[in-house]
């Protein structure tokens, strides 16, 4: 949950940052390239305007001849044009009318340039690859070419040196496009970093986020838990946090305070009915009993009230265990360490005499000791439900064995009998109220639903199973150590 929701934040974070980081280069490099073809250009209409008197020969002045004062021209131009290139880089070529370099960077005066086509346009010829009639006045071009003689792209500005209306020649200045993907790079390198780096934060904080926001859904959901494991005293923590999730912990807690309410009083309501329900019973009972003992045997009338005696002690039954069962359901008893060895002793005990009547042999197989925390007097009652359900069912002659285990954590107790078993489908139901399968006779369907409750109210477990004897086994597991959380487990049940 916490890494989902901290995934998702970086996920957007990562999106956010593509879709504004892949454009935003792109943009990069039209500007820089714009930036670098108009600084281009400037310095290629300045290098013109300085090449002209090296383009045509002026009137003599300071005692030199025409021709004199144009090789000086020449000379101050080649010059410049070195100094141009050794500061920055750029390939500058100036040439006559005729196309043919007068100065250049490279060494290559004496060339004819008009077959580039920006030089031809600069002097406003054209080339000889052009078409006729395909003539344009001269004019200044620049952009981004591929070139032979570089083997890689060019940018370049090239640009006419005017004298009046006279085309005196052309200037042209070009870089390697590798250049401009340099700062272009090192443009995009800078976005690439401040992008980790905002990743970085966005991984951080999405983690910090998503870390208190599980945090405080965690404790909600322990005390989720912990009430439906039955602690009815679970409350969330309302405090810090603020928002939606302290609003969520408020309406748990006013639930939780309305189940424990409609709990508690059902509880009380069971036990208080079974309670009053008693006494008028038994008083019916009575007065059955001296209306059968005041009436002729020979009455007519005598079968009905037997079955109306027989029917008062089916009732007094079912209520007598509704009471066990209200009693064990009252989780406020405190647990005390009982030995469950001890106790299984004693209640083979005292049950063997009914046993040895149906020819049956209980056997015990029990450790010295095995301390378990129990509700008080809950493993004599566990007990005696096992053995007594077992007895109702089982052959004469045969074999009910139980047996106590200690083990790490906590004691298990085993009845195995040899009688028919239930099938794995009624084994859960076994533990539910009044549920009695297709048992005739004596008994309410309640014995197992006090077992239940008073495993769990220890916060053990219970459930039946297969014997390997034959019939069923019915079984529970009890606690060394009180439980920490909750003093029960309404889901203690297992098959
Ligand atoms: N050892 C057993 N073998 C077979 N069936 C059993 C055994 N123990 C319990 N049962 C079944 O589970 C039902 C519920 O048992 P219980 O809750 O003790 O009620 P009761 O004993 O009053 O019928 C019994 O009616 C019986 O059908
Ligand atoms: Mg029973």
């Amino acid at each position: 949950m916490r890494w989902r929701l901290a995934l998702v934040l970086v996920g957007f974070t990562t999106l956010v940052l593509l879709v504004q980081n892949i454009p935003l280069a792109s943009y990069l490099r039209t500007v820089e390239k714009e930036r670098i073809i108009s600084g281009l250009e400037g310095d290629a209409y300045s290098l013109g305007g300085f090449s002209v008197p090296a383009l045509v020969p002026l009137p003599p002045t300071t005692g030199l001849t025409a021709a004199q004062a144009q090789d000086l021209a020449l000379a101050k131009l080649r010059e410049r044009v070195a100094a141009y290139s050794a500061v920055g880089g750029g390939v500058v070529v100036v040439v006559d009318a005729q196309g043919v370099a007068v100065a250049s960077s490279e060494g290559r005066v004496g060339e004819d340039y008009l077959n580039r086509p920006e030089i031809a346009l600069a002097l406003g010829k054209m080339p000889a690859s052009q078409p006729a009639g395909s003539f344009k006045p001269a004019q200044a071009s620049s952009g981004e070419r591929p070139s032979a003689t570089l083997g890689e792209p060019l940018i370049f500005s090239a640009v006419p040196t005017r004298a009046g209306s006279l085309i005196l020649g052309a200037v042209r200045i070009s870089f390697p496009s590798s250049n401009l993907n340099d700062r272009v790079n090192q443009g995009v390198r800078g976005l690439g970093i401040a992008a980790l780096i905002t990743l970085l934060c966005a991984v951080v904080i999405a983690s910090l986020v998503a870390s208190t926001v599980t945090r405080r859904i965690r404790r909600l959901r322990d005390a989720a838990e912990r009430l439906s494991d039955g602690d009815l005293d679970a409350r969330a923590d309302v405090t810090g946090g603020g928002g939606e999730i302290e609003d969520l912990a408020q309406s748990f807690n006013t639930m939780a305070d309305r189940v424990q309410g409609v709990v508690e009083s059902q509880r009380g309501f069971a036990g208080d009915a079974s309670h009053q329900l008693r006494t008028p019973l038994t008083a019916l009972r009575l007065r059955l009993d001296r209306a059968a003992d005041l009436m002729p045997e020979d009455d007519p009338a005598i079968d009905q009230v037997d079955a109306a005696r027989d029917e008062i002690d089916r009732l007094q039954r079912l209520i007598d265990g509704l009471l066990v069962l209200a009693r064990a359901d009252n989780r406020d008893q405190q647990l005390v360490a009982i030995d469950v060895s001890q106790v299984a002793a004693d209640r083979v005990e005292v049950w063997q005499p009914l046993a040895d009547e149906r020819s049956v042999t209980i056997q015990l197989d029990a450790p010295g000791m095995a301390v378990a925390q129990l509700v008080p007097s809950a493993a004599e009652q566990i007990i005696d439900n096992y053995i007594d359900n077992a007895l109702e069912v089982v052959p004469e002659g045969s074999l009910l064995l139980v047996t106590v285990r200690s083990e790490p954590g906590g004691v298990t107790l085993m009845v195995d009998d040899q009688g028919p078993g239930l099938p794995p489908e009624d084994r859960e139901r076994a533990f539910d109220r009044f549920w009695r399968g297709t048992q005739e006779g004596e008994g309410s369907g309640l014995g197992l639903a006090v077992v239940a409750s008073l495993v769990t109210a220890g916060g053990g477990t219970v459930w039946l199973d297969q014997s390997p004897l034959g019939g069923l086994r019915a079984a529970a597991r009890f606690r060394a150590q009180p439980p920490t959380t909750g003093r029960d487990s309404l889901r203690g049940r297992h098959s």
